[in-house]
């Protein structure tokens, strides 16, 4: 008989969002009245529509299609040229930053990027993520075999947690033991908080002298408000040598479900091999795109080039200030409620400590049933945030407004 991945066993519960989905599913089939009122500020999706740039580029890209000349089959599995440019110029060069083009990877998505970036590293890393954490770099890595068996309080045996608390500003201390791999998202998904240039500092400085490599998840990087938060880790001296960056067009350019994203692999980066030599990780990248990927599609990737245009950054900037107008207008319902709030300044998350006696599910539930405004809780992100909740500001501004209405008519 075929054997299956046992390592899938382990996962405690089904994945956060699709969980969430499940519970909303029911709530909703058994109260149709209060279905009807319902508004999701749950999962981080989403609302308005693809900017108008993107929209035309694409319709042009659709229209080149419908020719011989213009029509394209396979791409380059690792992106078009042009998109690689535009990305390498406008978010990194422009900046000061040395990426080139070829060490920018198109893809699919930053969730997909930040699996898949396991088929490149050994079995024998030991990795380290922050708690509360996006679940994606634990499942993952519980699927690949990194890990042991989940306690009771879902921590998995074999991976180091950082605890990010409101004491540290959710930003995690050195780990007290050595570690190979540290999974870091700034502006973080989901407290919202944000990395100094001085903290990142001392994660690459830890990097280096560890031989360890960090993964940066910057899906959030358009959020940033304040002059002086990094966009980029590539803004810390040294991190082409130790880091590994992922960034989307989910939440900036609304390409949740247009789907791209990209990861950079700069050529210095290099690990050990099993020999005890050291090698760079790139060309172990590049070959995994061209064996176990195609690329995004053509009209996607023009899509997302026209980002770059001066009417597509205008619009992203014009999605952003809405976003975060919703965020501030979420922040302060929460507050008004007397609930400690974080996050919400640089990035669409609103991380929330509920009050004393209720669980992060309770609070869900009841956020649900009396407010009919789906909210995660906190410790679906981890142990670290039981006790929170996060709030999405991605939604109309009118569904906002009616959510902070509902969320002050609370009572704790
Ligand atoms: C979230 O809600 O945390 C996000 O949607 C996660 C994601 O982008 O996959």
């Amino acid at each position: 008989m075929a054997q299956l991945n046992s390592n899938y066993l382990k996962l405690k519960t089904g994945y956060l969002f699709p969980e969430i989905g499940r519970r909303v599913k029911a709530f909703c089939d058994a109260n149709p009245d209060a279905a009807k009122r319902l508004i999701r500020c749950g999962i981080g999706d989403v609302t308005e529509p693809l900017p108008l740039a993107v929209r035309e580029a694409m319709h042009r890209a659709i229209d080149e299609m419908g020719t011989r000349e213009g029509f394209h089959g396979y791409g380059p599995e690792q992106g078009y040229e042009f998109l690689r440019h535009a990305i390498a110029e406008n978010d990194y060069r422009a900046k000061g930053l040395e990426v080139a083009d070829d060490e920018v990877f198109v893809s699919d998505g930053s969730k997909c990027d930040c699996g898949n970036i396991l088929d490149i590293f050994g079995d024998g890393n030991r990795i380290a993520v922050t708690d509360p954490v996006y679940p994606v770099y634990v499942d993952t890595n519980v699927m690949a075999g990194h890990t042991g068996e989940a306690d009771e309080s879902s921590r998995y045996g074999g991976l180091v947690y950082l605890d990010c608390t409101a004491e540290n500003g959710f930003v995690p201390e050195l780990p007290g033991e050595p570690v190979d791999l540290i999974y870091l998202c700034y502006p973080n998904n989901p407290t919202g908080a944000t990395a100094t240039r001085a903290q990142l500092e001392k994660w690459v400085a830890y990097a280096l002298d560890h031989d360890a490599v960090i993964l940066f998840d910057a899906a959030y990087e358009a959020y940033i408000q304040d002059a002086d938060v990094p966009h980029s880790i590539y803004e810390i001296p040294g991190a082409r040598k130790c880091a590994i960056e992922f960034r989307s067009f989910s939440k900036n350019g609304g390409f949740t479900g247009t789907r791209c994203a990209f990861t950079i692999v700069p050529k210095e980066l290099e690990c050990r091999t099993d020999t005890g030599g050291k090698k760079p990780l790139h060309p172990l990248w590049n070959r995994r795109f061209s064996t176990k990927f195609n690329g995004v599609s053509y009209v996607t990737q023009r899509g997302a080039e026209a980002l770059y245009s001066k009417e597509g950054k205008a619009q992203v900037a014009a999605l952003v200030e809405l976003y975060m107008g919703n965020a501030a207008l979420l922040c302060a319902a929460a507050m008004e409620c007397g609930l400690a709030v974080y996050g919400g300044k640089n990035a669409p998350y609103i991380w929330v400590r509920g009050p004393q006696g209720y669980t992060s599910w309770e609070m869900f539930d009841k956020v649900l049933a009396e407010a009919n405004v789906v909210i995660t809780p906190g410790s679906g992100f981890g142990l670290a945030g039981e006790g929170y909740f996060r709030i999405s500001a991605f939604n109309s501004r009118t569904n906002v407004e009616e959510v902070a209405r509902r969320f002050k008519a609370l009572s704790w």
